[in-house]
């Protein structure tokens, strides 16, 4: 298959080109689109032909069930029968936007797209471009993030490229994501509902609409799929969790240990340390005061090592607050251990 890319001006959105990319989905084939948080791989959600490719071209276990998308109110009652009103205060509070609610799923939902559960996964993304293609798809798309099975999520078109090229019909480039992580997943089908995955809308922001709503927990693996090792760059990952000022000299030690036998290191620091690590690879996530920005070039920088061919990235922690719960909760995900050979460089 070979694969098309078009460029799309969220600000001034070219309907022919939506029409294109929309005639793909609703002929059964896949289109990868922007959304304010990463990018998406998406089919029509009603056509298990179609989810099925979505699992095919990603390498993606059939058992990690996809989120839907959709671009009105409508469809969500089309694809659950169980929509009460504290789902609607939270679609008024937060869609179009990053929180994917998991409801009781209507029979219109294939299982393929759920993975044989009973509930279903949803959200209205905050993307023009996203929102176009679902209205001129006249479906709901399902769509996971953009990458290959366990690699970073993709935040701009030519991480989609990397990834994909020849197992997508069509990318929509609409330049670099704005959110750069995921969307917060919550749980409606239990109670008390569960935060199932730290994202784009923050404890602070869902608290003002679930006052009690407990803090995500990572060491649950709570949703299905959500296996600890996700998001992950080839490099192996270490990530020096905050204490004092030993951080920095932790980091330092262990990259001149690395660095002495021979390995490619790069080093994930705060825009406030860059320069005490001078004689490394440094990449600045950020301001250690700006987690939006942190979150939105967590991933470029994650793949961005990739290809320059390093082999340990060393990545300083951030505030455990707003968006930094979610960096973090990638970050502990890209670190957890597997089998590896490192070769040197
Ligand atoms: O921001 C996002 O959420 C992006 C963009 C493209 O919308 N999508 C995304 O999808 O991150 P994905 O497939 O990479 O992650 C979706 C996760 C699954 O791995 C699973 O853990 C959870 O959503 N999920 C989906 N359906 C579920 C369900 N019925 N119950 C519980 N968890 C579910
Ligand atoms: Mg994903």
């Amino acid at each position: 298959m070979k694969t098309d890319i078009l460029r799309v001006d969220s600000f001034g959105i070219d309907q022919v080109t939506i029409r294109i990319a929309a005639d793909i989905i609703k002929s059964g084939g896949l289109v990868a689109f922007p959304t304010e948080t990463v990018y998406g791989l998406g089919a029509d959600a009603l056509n298990p032909e179609a989810v099925a490719k979505i699992f095919e071209a990603k390498n993606r276990p059939l058992n990690d069930p996809l989120i839907v998308h959709i671009a009105d109110i409508q469809d969500l009652l089309r694809l659950s029968n169980e929509v009460y009103k504290i789902t609607l205060d939270l679609v008024d509070a937060f869609w179009p936007g990053p929180l994917t609610l998991v409801l009781k799923k209507s029979q219109t939902v294939p299982s393929i797209v759920t993975a044989g559960l009973e509930t279903v996964a949803v959200r209205m993304p905050d993307h023009p471009v996203a929102l176009s293609l679902i209205r001129e798809s006249q479906t709901p798309i399902a769509a996971p993030s953009a990458n290959l099975f366990g690699r970073p999520s993709p935040t701009t078109a030519q991480h989609v490229l990397d990834d994909l090229n020849g197992r997508v019909d069509l990318i929509l480039d609409a330049g670099k994501t704005n959110v750069g992580v995921e969307s917060t997943i919550l749980d409606l089908t239990q109670t008390p509902f569960r935060i199932l995955r730290p994202g784009g809308v923050n404890l602070e922001s869902l608290r003002t609409i679930i006052p009690d709503i407990e803090p995500y927990n990572g060491n649950k693996i709570l949703a299905p799929g959500m296996f600890i090792r996700h998001y992950s760059p080839k490099a192996k990952v270490i990530l020096v969790e905050e204490n004092g000022s030993v951080q920095i000299d932790k980091i330092k030690m262990l990259a001149s240990e690395f660095a002495v036998q021979g390995y490619c290191i790069g080093i994930i620091a705060k825009e406030e340390n860059k320069d005490k690590y001078s004689d490394f690879n440094v990449k600045v996530l950020g301001p250690a005061k700006n987690l939006n920005l942190c979150a939105a070039n967590l991933f470029s920088i994650l793949r961005e090592f990739d290809k320059e061919g390093t082999q340990v990235i060393i990545a300083e922690s951030v505030k455990e607050e707003g968006l930094g719960v979610a960096i973090m909760d990638r970050l502990r995900k890209a670190q957890a251990k597997r089998k590896q050979c490192l070769t040197k460089c």
